[in-house]
């Protein structure tokens, strides 16, 4: 595995014009952030050796690496998520790619469903920690020393500083948004109502099907995480409707630009 993810970080430093630090992964009706990136070079994942390439509607694949709000990153538009059948070395590896090519903070943005009664359809919720219920752990199996310990420490997985300045910056820009706990699992069925009661209960704001294990392996190598999520549907008592995937695609997508905002100026200030 770490040979592979050397040989695709060797590849991409050398067709890259640019040495990135900070890295973005996209999720659902989110890749319209890279709109905004400029002086841009894309890389369809099919070019990238040992890239796997995503199969779902509103994920389409390519890495992108320009400048955001002038700042040199590498956007992932289009990730891999377990319930498309990857196994969690082939959901993560392309953190693990980013972590050798050079980025230091990444952000991952995800549409979820909220459980949080206070939250409407279209909050926005940084993510302040997390619950993994994943069946399988993206660090279940040998441990590379290289890239962390066995048994990494989570006591901070999202960056708390990085929390505090989305919190000023929504601020100024009178961009509403919640803090929250995002519960991972693996979809691909939305919950039921019971399930959305069960994720509460046990601490859960938001419940969607990724970026738990993007963040644990990029903790796990010392990165720094930024993650944020739009509620595109309610899994609160009484509020409780048919979710469907378009919906969510519409609802992610009109929240963009605020989205864009945040992640811009947190990029701005590193
Ligand atoms: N559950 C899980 N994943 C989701 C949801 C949800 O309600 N909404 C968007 N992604």
């Amino acid at each position: 595995m770490l040979q592979k993810v050397i040989e695709t970080a060797d590849y991409l430093k050398s067709v890259m014009k640019t040495q990135p630090k900070v890295g973005i992964i996209l999720g659902s009706g989110l890749g319209n952030l890279a709109t905004q990136i400029t002086d841009r070079q894309e890389i369809p994942y099919e070019q990238i050796p040992n890239f796997p390439v995503s199969t779902v509607k509103g994920h389409s694949g390519k890495l992108i690496v320009g400048k955001l709000g002038g700042v040199d990153v590498l956007a992932m538009q289009g990730r891999f998520h377990f319930y498309e059948g990857y196994p969690m070395e082939r959901v993560t590896f392309p953190v693990r790619v980013m972590k050798f090519v050079g980025i230091e903070t990444l952000f991952v943005s995800n549409a979820s469903g909220g459980m949080n009664p206070d939250f409407e359809i279209g909050e926005i919720m940084v993510i302040t920690d997390h619950i993994n219920l994943f069946p399988e752990h993206p660090l279940r199996g040998k441990n590379y020393d290289e890239l962390g310990p066995r048994f990494p420490d989570m006591h901070e997985v999202y960056d708390k500083e990085l929390v505090r300045r989305a919190h000023e910056i929504a601020d100024r820009h009178n961009i509403r948004i919640k803090d929250g706990v995002y519960v991972g699992t693996q979809g691909p069925t939305f919950e039921t109502p019971a399930e959305y009661k069960y994720f509460r209960i046990i601490g859960g704001d938001a419940v969607g099907m990724s970026t738990v294990p993007e963040a644990i392996v990029a903790h796990h190598m010392g990165m720094k995480v930024f993650g944020i999520s739009i509620i595109t549907d309610l899994g609160v008592p009484g509020k409780i409707v048919e979710v469907s995937h378009q919906e969510v695609l519409e609802i992610a997508t009109s929240k963009e630009p605020a989205l864009t905002t945040i992640i811009t100026e947190i990029v701005q200030s590193l």
